[in-house]
């Protein structure tokens, strides 16, 4: 029988191994889960370590469970890895987010020195070579030897696991298929089958030569989503004299989909509109490297708020999360880190990484789509390498299995009409009108326009969200990332989405606040903010309960702006969430009375002097908060740019002249802002040129973060590498100061 061992602990750790010319580095005890890039990662300033490391560790053979074939198993190593046996190379892995393994059995003596180089280093040949993440480093999962007999389960094919399960739905019940994957198969040697429910009670064996069995499940208990995701087990072993040599298990779920592009996902053929979001793998301090109950925190989280859907981007995740969301209900986007830019010397790793991504993957009914690449389009989709790339992506993705959709991220820019939008079966666009620039309401219509023009192509929400961190505004503006913006911009995004049951998917970006360690942003290098839920998981942001409200059958009632609690403006307004259909609110005891309200929002002005306790009401549920009357506006809620070359109030801004804080937009409404506008985008753009991975960046983009003043904009461009001194900025502005704003 399959052994598996854990090799987690007593490993000794070497950075930085690349640039070392004499002799090896000091090294540190470590156990894994291990990233080095934990610190670093999030800090800001795009300068985390990128490089080779090595992972040493020794073992004497006894300490093995026997076997006769080793294997190392690598749950992820991020993301160029070689492992060595006594000096000699076993395996070289490209990608960091998959599974790999190597047979150790050649090499393996009675003493022992495993050596895995890690590499995180820049390399156009491997995906993500450019995104906006932290590419943690290191052996960020779990290693494992697996020691089995000489005829196993399959263990050599893009890390499967050796036992593919195919449900399909047919007349009265679902077909079955099972495939075992066997490796020195002897001539006497069976293959025993078993299908469990979820009880543990058998409803199919079989017993016999071959490696395949199909049999007919008579109306299965289908999964069904949040309301019953409904697993059953399925096993295959090896028989040897009547004794099992090698077993496999996993689970599977019974349910069919489709998705129309007018009555957007159907599951076992029921409307199911899928809302959710999305989600990136990491903490603070401890980068990707997370443990099961970060996995599990993380699940519980997406469930609160009512989500039926996750884009788990944009990488493949750990196994157990897949596990989580099958168990859970959750409907799955997976995908490959094809982002950003298309580079001709990647193709064979999308390849390799897609493959894996399926052959890994195949069993889990949460997942229903391949996403193929994301913002692949930054600069440019007419290169017809890109095109090609994609088209067999996705023509890989079908002959792998044919039982699920493709689907891809489209960034803002590119035009519904170019010729790589259509090809996967579905499509998503990444939208950020009401963020990156434009109006929040401009989404809906924008969705309106795809659908009219190309009613038969399913098209979804792959991506739209606000930053948001601890700063509050009564009159939050786009751009300012109060909570309270970030909360007004999902209110007008629900309203649009759920009008529009065409969209298949729709997916907030993103569920948590990320490292993404070259973002210079609202006050807190390093993060994308734009999470429902901060970094650590411990504070639910506003957005989060409107989303909540939306989605969740689990009533609740939510004050808004808890953390906003000294305030000036006299009355103030204070707005409820709720999923309930009336509320009352009290200051101090007494109540402005019930109100009622169809979008899940109450808004009410309270008298606000000296000290104040409000309490929302409805039924038996409530929620508090303080509030304070203060004589100034509190400047500790007004954002403060961490290590900022300028900050706005340095900024010299004359009545009646433009300055770096005022937004492009408005800029650039006139012809001498425009001619100004025009003449960056030249310099700008000239300094990307010398970036290695740059993001290309057209007018189109600036057009996009019309939104943003100047002097965000200079700091936003920090992380496309492009940064500006402070003696350009004051520059910038005086050029600025000598345009006259428009009257009025
Ligand atoms: C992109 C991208 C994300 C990124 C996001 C953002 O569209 O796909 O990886 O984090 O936008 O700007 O926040």
């Amino acid at each position: 029988m399959r052994k598996v061992m854990e090799f987690n602990t007593g490993w000794t750790f070497y950075k930085d191994i690349g640039s070392k010319s004499s002799g090896m580095p000091e090294g540190e005890a470590v156990d894994l889960p291990h990233t080095y890039n934990g610190i670093d990662g999030q800090d800001g300033g795009g300068d985390y370590y990128r490089g080779k490391c090595l992972y040493k560790k020794s073992f004497f053979k006894s300490e093995l469970p026997t076997g006769e074939l080793y294997y190392i198993e690598i749950g992820a190593a991020n993301s160029v890895a070689e492992v060595f046996l006594n000096g000699k190379s076993i395996v070289t892995h490209k990608g960091g987010y998959s599974l790999f393994r190597g047979n150790l059995t050649e090499q393996l003596r009675d003493e022992n020195e495993l050596i895995i180089s890690v590499d995180n280093s820049h390399d156009d040949s491997v995906y993500p070579a450019a995104a906006d993440f932290t590419f943690y480093g290191g052996l960020y999962r779990y290693v494992n030897v697996i020691a089995v007999n000489r005829t196993h389960f399959c263990l050599d094919y893009y890390g499967g696991s050796g036992l593919m399960v195919t449900p399909r739905v047919e007349q009265n019940g679902y077909s079955v298929e099972m495939k075992a994957f066997v490796d020195n198969l002897r001539g006497d040697d069976k293959i025993s089958f078993a299908v469990k429910d979820a009880d543990g009670k058998i409803i199919k064996t079989d017993l016999g030569k071959n490696t395949k069995l199909s049999f007919h499940l008579d109306s299965p208990r289908l999964w069904q989503g949040l309301a019953d995701p409904y697993l059953y087990r399925a096993e295959a072993a090896i028989i040897r004299d009547g004794r099992e040599i090698d077993k496999v298990e996993t689970s599977f779920g019974c349910r069919s989909f489709k998705v129309d592009p007018e009555g957007g996902f159907i599951l076992n053929g029921k409307r199911y509109p899928l809302r959710g979001v999305s989600r990136h793998q990491d903490r603070p301090t401890i980068g990707n490297a997370l443990s099961y109950e970060h996995h599990r925190e993380d699940m519980d989280l997406i469930k609160e708020v009512g989500a039926n859907t996750i884009r788990l981007a944009h990488y493949q995740h750990d196994a157990e999360f897949y596990d989580l969301c099958d168990r859970y209900g959750m409907v799955v986007w997976a995908e490959i880190p094809y982002i950003s830019k298309h580079r001709p010397e990647g193709r064979e790793n999308t390849v390799s990484q897609l493959t894996e991504l399926i052959v890994q993957n195949y069993n889990h009914p949460s997942i229903c789509f391949w996403g193929i690449s994301n913002e692949i389009t930054m600069s440019g989709a007419s290169d017809p390498d890109l095109i090609e790339n994609h088209k067999t992506l996705n023509d890989l993705a079908h002959k792998l299995d044919d039982t699920r959709l493709t689907t891809m991220a489209c960034i803002t820019m590119c035009d519904m009409d170019e010729e790589y939008v259509h090809i996967p079966d579905t499509v998503a666009y990444n939208h950020y009108f009401g963020w990156y620039g434009g109006d929040v309401s401009q989404n809906g219509p924008w969705f309106d326009s795809f659908h009219e023009k190309y009613p038969n192509k399913p098209i979804g929400i792959s991506e739209y969200g606000a930053e948001a961190l601890d700063w509050h505004s009564p009159t939050p503006k786009q751009g300012d990332y109060t909570e309270e913006y970030q909360a007004y911009y999902h209110e007008r995004m629900l309203e649009q989405i759920i009008e529009r049951p065409y969209l298949f998917a729709t997916y907030v970006w993103n569920m948590f606040d990320f490292g993404a360690d070259a973002r210079m942003e609202g006050g807190d290098n390093g993060k994308n903010h734009k999470g429902l839920v901060t970094f650590d998981r411990k504070y639910k942001k506003d957005a989060f309960y409107i989303y909540k409200a939306y989605l969740s059958d689990e009533p609740f009632v939510h004050i808004c702006g808890k953390r906003y609690v000294n305030r000036f403006e006299n009355p103030t307004r204070i707005k409820v969430y709720s999923n309930r259909e009336k509320v009352e609110l009290f200051y101090n005891g007494i109540t402005l009375g019930e109100q009622t309200s169809d979008n899940h929002v109450f808004s009410f002005d309270v008298p606000n002097g000296g000290e104040t306790l409000i309490r929302a009401v409805s039924g038996e549920l409530s929620d508090e908060c303080v509030i304070r009357k203060v004589n100034e506006p509190d400047p500790s809620y007004v954002m403060k740019e961490q290590g900022a070359v300028l900050n706005w109030f340095d900024v010299e801004a004359p009545e009646g002249r433009f300055s770096l804080n005022d937004t492009v937009e408005d800029i650039t409404a006139t012809i001498r802002g425009k001619l100004w506008a025009l003449k960056m985008v030249r310099q700008i753009k000239r300094r990307m040129a010398g970036e290695a991975g740059g993001f290309g960046l057209n007018e189109e983009m600036l057009k996009m973060m019309g939104g943003f003043t100047v002097l965000r904009l200079t700091g936003l461009m920090g992380a496309a590498g492009v940064k500006f001194s402070k003696e350009e900025l004051l520059r910038m502005n005086s050029e600025l100061n000598r345009i006259k704003k428009p009257k009025g």
